[in-house]
């Protein structure tokens, strides 16, 4: 017998404080039109004081257990993927799993930066249909607002805060049908980590860091990258790209995302975006835009969906499901 990963609800939060544009310029020299031109970005949500990346994932993880109709004792795998825990150590996902009242299995944080969530989906479908686990929190939650140089322009306008959360389960494919998880890819380029970090941790410096990107450099790399795993992981299910219903990519950036559309000859219209009101939320943004998705009713049962992300590491990959 055969087991699928199938998501079974999705659940979304966004701090309340929104931060727009004229708010920034206001900060450091920048304007509402450059941020527009250059990103799709209009404004972003921002995390209050002593709301932390484990306030954010709760919220999110209750809503998709209430969407998939299932209570915390039904889930035995909680992972986050987040770049800001609330602590060194513990994982956020084990502070996750004590504020849901989840008593049984594992937790752990995933890091793979904006690919955070691709990773995080991946491994989730790896133990769910290995049979070891049954149930899974998937989560992405970021207060990135915490690690962002507030006087570099260059930065601090692109990103905001926020969280999504897929419940995946296990089930037989008999049951599952055409839904679940299709294929991954999951890739790293190590020599590429100067071009987005944090240029400060436990085992350097002994302090937090800000955020320091390249961001022309890594623009570059993008499209073409993005491009080439989405192609893969369709193709080697033996599905034709063009096929899909919807594209869920990582919100970096709205002319990144229509230069993927344009490549793999997509059809805007395909596209969940969420960029213009919550900015880059790093390893949200997908389950963010997913949700959105499904919330307006634009992502169907049995939908086709693909998802991708790429970022620190660097890091990137794609996600292919039906819903
Ligand atoms: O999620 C993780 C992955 N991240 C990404 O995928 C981000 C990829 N990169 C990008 O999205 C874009 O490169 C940015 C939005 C970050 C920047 O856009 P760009 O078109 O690549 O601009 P640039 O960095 O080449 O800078 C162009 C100009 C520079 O001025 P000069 O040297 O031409 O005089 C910058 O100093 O824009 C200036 N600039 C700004 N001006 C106003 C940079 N940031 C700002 C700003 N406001 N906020």
């Amino acid at each position: 017998m055969s087991l699928k990963a199938v998501v079974c609800g999705c659940g979304a939060y966004l701090p309340e404080q929104v931060l727009t544009n004229h708010d920034l310029a206001k900060k450091v020299d920048t304007s509402d039109e450059w941020i527009r031109e250059r990103t799709g970005i209009r404004e972003r949500h921002v995390a209050a004081d002593g709301e932390k990346t484990s306030d954010l994932a709760a919220h999110a993880a209750r809503q998709a257990l209430d969407a998939a109709g299932y209570a915390p004792d039904d889930i035995d795998l909680i992972i986050v993927a987040t770049t800001t825990p609330d602590l060194t150590f513990p994982s956020t996902a084990a502070i996750v799993q004590a504020k849901l009242g989840v008593r049984e299995g594992a937790a752990f944080d995933i890091q793979a930066v904006c690919t955070g969530f691709i990773y995080a989906l991946s491994t989730a479908e790896k133990f769910l249909t290995s049979g070891q686990h049954k149930r899974a929190l998937v989560i992405g939650a970021e207060t990135f607002s915490r690690i962002l140089d507030w006087t570099d322009r260059a930065t601090c306008v692109l990103f905001g805060d926020g969280a999504g959360a897929f419940v995946l389960e296990a089930q037989e494919e008999a049951d599952a049908g055409k839904r679940g998880v299709i294929n991954s890819y999951l890739r790293c380029d190590g020599r590429l980590v100067d071009l987005l970090y944090v240029d400060g941790g436990v085992s350097s410096t002994q302090s937090t860091g800000h955020v320091r990107m390249q961001g022309n450099k890594v623009f570059r790399e993008a499209v073409m990258r993005i491009s080439q795993a989405m192609e893969w992981v369709a193709a080697d299910a033996g599905i034709d790209v063009r096929a899909i219903d919807w594209f869920v990519p990582h919100q970096a950036n709205e002319r990144i995302i229509k230069g993927v559309v344009k490549k793999l000859d997509l059809a805007t219209d395909q596209v969940i975006s969420t960029i213009a009101g919550q900015g880059n939320t790093s390893a949200a943004s997908i389950p963010l835009a997913y949700h959105q998705g499904v919330s307006d009713g634009r992502i169907k049962k049995d939908d086709l969906v693909l998802l991708e992300g790429m970022g620190g590491g660097l890091t990137w990959g794609a996600a292919l499901l039906r819903a």
